[in-house]
């Protein structure tokens, strides 16, 4: 970046990707890896690496790694995603690598140099996060720790049957490669990722402001993750005319799949902090005057005690044998992706703290590449107010003051850090 240039700002970097996978149809973003919006901002992110000076390296399991100073052991690494949920919303993953970037630029105006006499620093991108295109979240994270068979991960199918192996290949990722990388874990000593608030806590935390930019706390420090988990759900019937088939002789599987959906949120509604969704359905063949013969749907579960989740989804697949057999159909449970509570290192969680003074802790209901990692390398995350409070939706909002004072607040951390 030449010295006359003004750094970027949080908001000015958003701003220039505002138009990149902007999705008509659903509103918001839909941004899924490997697509050309989250190749774009693949693109993106190079080059305003680049423009600061940072070596971007691609790791084989698809991570983008842009090093300010030397590839180093116990280097200093933040970051977050780009790819996003359908029709999601503007900050989610993206703030994290906006602020990421706009941090360094905070960090050179203060004459801080990373990688002399103070430890490297990398900022890093995750491919397939949300799980949106393959069905499983943090894949990318997840193939890093080795928290997913590369087999399995090589062999995961999209809804037009490309698989992740394909998809890699296509963009320069050898799936040969794909799978555990100690030697690249190795190189990060600590990881913190900042990401936009998915709730209400810092506006609840703080009700006179009511989340207004400027007043109260507009960053707080993650505390634990809750775990949650994916399972799919396939429900057969027989497949028939709409108009010609007498309600008594039928076996339809959206009738069944209806049943299963309320039993979700009856199950959960009924279990304190527990939290059950199905967001998305497949019947086939998916006609207006046809009787589906199959139907797919898949169940989000999350609870702070993995054992209740458990127990929650063990009574959904009861309560939809039940349904199955009342409707004369069969249903199969198969589980997605598993992922446990999991609690933030207390030691970077208090130093995060005292660099970020009088900053809330808080746990989250979402899950973040910085869970998977923290089973394998000290780990922390930065929320940042979200004054609507809703995420994964286009009205998922952040302040342009607070977005632009998220790359304070990470420098800050950062500089506390190196
Ligand atoms: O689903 C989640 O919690 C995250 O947004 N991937
Ligand atoms: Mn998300
Ligand atoms: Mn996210």
């Amino acid at each position: 970046m030449s010295s006359t240039e003004r750094p970027a700002t949080v908001s000015s970097l958003l701003g220039s990707i505002s138009d990149v996978g902007r999705d008509a149809a659903r509103g918001g973003y839909s941004r899924p890896v490997y697509s050309t919006a989250e190749l774009d901002l693949r693109s993106w992110f190079r080059d305003e690496a680049q423009r600061r000076g940072l070596e971007v390296r691609t790791d084989r399991n698809g991570v983008l790694w842009a090093w300010w100073g030397p590839e180093a052991e116990d280097s200093l690494v933040t970051g977050s995603h780009l790819d996003s949920v359908p029709g999601g919303g503007a900050f989610d993953g993206p703030l994290g690598v906006a602020a990421a970037l706009a941090a360094v630029d905070v960090l050179k105006a203060r004459g801080v140099t990373a990688g002399q006499g103070r430890r490297s620093l990398a900022v890093t991108v995750f491919p397939e996060e949300e799980g949106s295109r393959f069905g499983i979240a943090c894949l990318g994270s997840r193939l890093l720790t080795g928290a997913i068979d590369a087999d399995k991960a090589r062999n995961l199918k999209d809804a037009e049957g490309n698989s992740y192996a394909e998809l890699s290949a296509r963009n320069g990722v050898d799936p040969r490669g794909l799978g555990a990388d100690p030697e690249a874990l190795s190189r990060i000593g600590q990881f913190v990722e900042l990401h936009v608030e998915q709730g209400r806590g810092l506006i609840d935390a703080d009700p006179i402001s009511g989340g207004a930019a400027g007043t109260g706390f507009p960053v707080a420090v993650g505390g634990a993750i809750l775990g949650h988990g994916r399972w799919k759900f396939s429900i057969s019937g027989q497949g028939n005319h709409a108009g010609t088939t007498l309600m008594a002789d039928r076996a339809d599987p959206l009738v069944a799949a209806a049943q299963i959906i309320l039993a979700a949120q009856k199950t959960a509604a009924a279990r304190d902090g527990a939290r059950a969704t199905v967001g998305r359905i497949l019947p086939i063949p998916g006609g207006t005057n046809v009787i589906a013969s199959k139907v797919e749907l898949w169940l989000d579960v999350r609870h702070p005690d993995d054992a209740v989740t458990a127990a929650i989804v063990q009574k959904i697949h009861g309560q939809a044998q039940i349904a199955a057999a009342n409707e004369g159909c069969t249903v199969s449970l198969a589980e997605e992706s598993l992922s446990p509570t999991v609690g933030f290192d207390v030691g970077l969680q208090r130093r995060l703290q005292a660099l970020l003074p009088g900053a809330p802790v808080l746990d989250t209901g979402a899950g973040h590449d910085a869970g998977i990692l923290a089973s394998v390398v000290p780990s922390g995350m930065l929320f940042i107010r979200n004054p609507t409070g809703i995420s994964h939706s286009p009205q998922e909002q952040v302040e342009e003051a607070d977005a632009d004072y998220a790359a304070t607040a990470l420098a800050d951390v950062l500089e506390g850090l190196l």
